[in-house]
């Protein structure tokens, strides 16, 4: 049915991207100041598509990136990023030869097998096994054999490791190499899970596969219930984000990087972007506070200059030009944000920036012009912020929703009971001293107290696995996507209609005049 009459009234209030942002276009607006209106829907939140394609051999199935940053990501976040359908971008924190090996080890992960398994020795005791597993605290206790080569002699099942056996010797009790089931890891194919479950449903009762090369070394190990969790989570509606060898896609993070004499390494920058894209690499991310800059226009330049087909991500800018000038140097995608970040002070202390919301609107008229994509960056609290900057964006990027989760790097640290884990800018001055200072224009070497940190060190309580995180998030995005509407990222963007909130709207939008006793 067409509704008429009414249609035009809500066209009055509830305005068109372009509409709406011309009329406040000399305010800048964030997240908390615009709201979505909703419109006649025919489309289920589970039936929304959110795959997003960002260039020429980079697509993502959920429109989620995590940060660049050294208390967000490496290997074990972007490995999880990736699993879920979206991406990690290693931060450069780091040295050169590291951030080649965190690229490695998501390229290299297989899913469900266990890479480095604990083993035991032959000639060891099982009483000192025992030991182990108290100290170490496992929950496992079958443990494979291997030699001083690493060569497969056996298995420890669980069910003789006991103190009656404690005087007992490893080989003496342990199941042989010739009773054991093994796989050759040339064998595992392109799906090494759907390899790992069929040989489970062949062996009836076995729990372990052991996974060894052509000399008998052991290069893993797939445990039942892992292989039956994952093949449920399969039927999951997104995909894990894989490149064309069915590896999990990675990004990694690089700055202007300057020699000696202040003028841009162009050998080092090539070097080590060669490094990268030898170790599988999917996207690297040119990646400063200010993007609208000669020295990150340079490293974009002369990337793309030896890497034609790398797709390349650069920023950060937040002005039309800025989006104009970085894709003419030849990048794909652009960041946008100054200054939005939870740990950011960038707006104070260097008084610039734009509200993210306003940023986003005015970059994303200059992407469709040059033919760029878009990912917001910073800023973002909670799914709907998602929502709305998908509105004129392709991705987000997340680095406070995501850093209290256990795959992001560093310890947990415990606070008067509570549990927390360490968050920072990276243009805070310890982040600064370990490296990422060109990211803001200043040389790591001559970090001193001159120098005005444009982030700060902080918590965040501890939260849920990444899997937990994004599905919250997901979730969210999912259902705005089904108030308005929208089958995929296109038609929201299409269809987005915004109205700006008052002070007291945006109080209304938050649980208010009640006692909140639980949240989730
Ligand atoms: P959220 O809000 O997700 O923001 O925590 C993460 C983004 O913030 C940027 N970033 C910084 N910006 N000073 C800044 O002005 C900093 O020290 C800093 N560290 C990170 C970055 O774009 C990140 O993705």
């Amino acid at each position: 049915m067409e509704i008429q009459v009414s249609k035009n009234i809500d066209d009055k209030f509830y305005k068109p991207a372009d509409e709406f942002f011309t009329a406040f276009s000399n305010e800048g607006l964030t997240f908390d100041d615009v709201t979505l209106a909703t419109l006649y829907s025919e489309v289920l939140p589970k039936e929304t598509q959110l795959e997003t394609r960002l260039c020429e051999g980079l697509t993502l199935n959920i429109p989620i990136i995590s940060a660049d940053m050294d208390t967000v990501t490496e290997s074990r976040m972007a490995i999880a990023m990736a699993l879920n359908g979206g991406l990690g971008l290693i931060h450069y924190n780091m040295t050169e030869q590291q951030q080649i090996s965190e690229v490695k080890r998501v390229k290299n992960h297989i899913h469900g097998l266990i890479q480095e398994p604990i083993k035991v020795a032959p000639d060891q005791l099982i009483g000192e096994i025992i030991k182990m597993v108290e100290q170490k605290k496992y929950d496992f206790s079958t443990f494979p054999v291997v030699d001083e080569n690493g060569k497969l002699v056996g298995l420890l099942p669980g069910h003789v490791i006991k103190q009656r056996y404690a005087k007992k010797k490893v080989a003496d009790i342990m199941t042989p190499r010739k009773n054991l089931h093994t796989i050759n890891h040339k064998n595992l194919g392109d799906n090494p899970i759907h390899t790992a479950d069929k040989f489970f449903n062949e062996h009836p009762g076995i729990h372990k596969i052991l996974v060894v090369d052509d000399d008998d070394k052991l290069r893993g190990l797939f445990t039942l219930s892992d292989v039956e969790r994952i093949m449920q989570e399969r039927n999951a509606q997104f995909r894990p984000a894989r490149d064309s060898r069915f590896r999990l896609i990675c990004g990694a993070a690089v700055s202007a990087t300057r020699n000696a004499f202040g003028e841009l390494d162009k050998d080092r920058i090539i070097n080590h972007v060669g490094a990268l894209v030898d170790a599988g690499l999917d996207v690297v991310a040119v990646s400063t506070a200010h993007g609208f800059s000669k020295g990150v226009g340079e490293t974009v330049k002369l990337i793309r200059q030896v890497f034609p087909k790398l797709p390349i991500i650069a920023g950060n800018v937040t002005s039309a030009s800025g989006v104009e000038y970085l894709a003419r140097c030849g990048a794909n995608v652009i960041k946008v944000g100054q200054g939005p970040g939870s740990i950011c002070t960038t707006r104070i202390v260097a008084g610039v920036g734009i509200p993210q919301m306003t940023a986003l609107y005015v970059t994303s008229k200059a992407a469709k012009e040059v033919g760029v994509k878009l990912i917001a960056d910073g800023g973002i609290t909670k799914s709907g912020d998602i929502v709305k900057a998908l509105t004129l964006a392709h991705a987000v990027i997340c680095g406070g929703l995501l850093a209290g989760c256990p795959e992001a790097p560093g310890q947990i640290i415990e606070i008067g009971g509570k549990l927390y884990k360490q968050y920072r800018g990276m243009g805070s001055l310890a982040a600064m001293k370990a490296g990422a200072a060109a990211r803001y224009g200043h040389e790591k070497n001559n970090i001193s107290g001159k120098v005005a940190p444009e982030g700060v060190e902080a918590l965040k309580e501890l939260a849920g696995s990444v899997d937990s995180v994004l599905s919250q998030l997901i979730g969210g995005i999912q259902s705005g996507m089904g108030y308005l509407g929208a089958r995929n990222l296109d038609e929201l963007q299409k269809k987005a209609r915004f109205i700006r909130v008052s002070y007291a709207g945006q109080r209304e939008a938050g649980p208010h005049d009640i006692i909140e006793i639980k949240r989730t």
